[in-house]
């Protein structure tokens, strides 16, 4: 069972996938594994950003969809709901906070405004609704929660799904 772990840069993806990790479940850092892999088409200069090849993205989740056949596989990544995957937890987290979150990662202003501003008209939530249908998305709302206790909610979530699934 393949879920992604999406949302906009900055909604806490990453910091709670560490959370989930520590429950026991695997969950690959796939924007990473894009580039170690070279899963690119190549580097695009002007907004200083690898161009995903999603044909040879989708090559690897095959394998690893064998190779994890009965278990649950977390993809964090913000183009995670946009590839072949069975359920989207989508993060999100209100512009104000959103706006602190990555002028202190000491973002451009040109990339947190673009972000902030996709975050504002649901952008990724209804691009996974889109693709995967309503029943296998689920948002969760970041602001001011811990990253604890997000893990916990969606731990609920994916064991709901893996009763759906069977
Ligand atoms: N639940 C939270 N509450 C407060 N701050 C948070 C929370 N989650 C993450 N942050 C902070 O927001 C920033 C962005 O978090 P993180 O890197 O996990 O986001 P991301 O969704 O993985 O972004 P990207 O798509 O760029 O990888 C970090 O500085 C992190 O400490
Ligand atoms: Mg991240």
């Amino acid at each position: 069972m393949l879920i992604a772990l999406t949302g906009v840069p900055g909604t806490g993806k990453s910091t709670v996938a560490k959370f989930i990790r520590k429950k026991g479940y695997k969950v690959i850092a796939l924007n990473r594994v894009i580039v170690r892999r070279k899963l690119v088409k190549g580097f695009d200069k002007k907004r200083k950003s690898w161009v995903v090849d999603s044909k040879k993205v989708e090559n690897h989740l095959r394998k690893l969809r064998n190779k994890y056949e009965n278990k649950i596989l977390i993809l964090d990544s913000h183009i995670s709901h946009l590839l072949n995957v069975d359920f989207a937890i989508v993060l999100r987290c209100s512009p104000e906070e959103l706006e602190k979150r990555l002028k202190a990662k000491r973002w451009t202003k040109r990339k947190i405004r673009e972000n902030v501003e996709a975050e504002m008209i649901d952008l990724i939530a209804i691009e996974a609704e889109e693709r995967l249908g309503r029943k296998r998305v689920v948002e969760i709302d970041t602001t001011g929660k811990p990253p604890e206790k997000i893990a916990e909610e969606i731990e609920k979530i994916v064991q709901k799904w893996k009763g759906v699934q069977k």
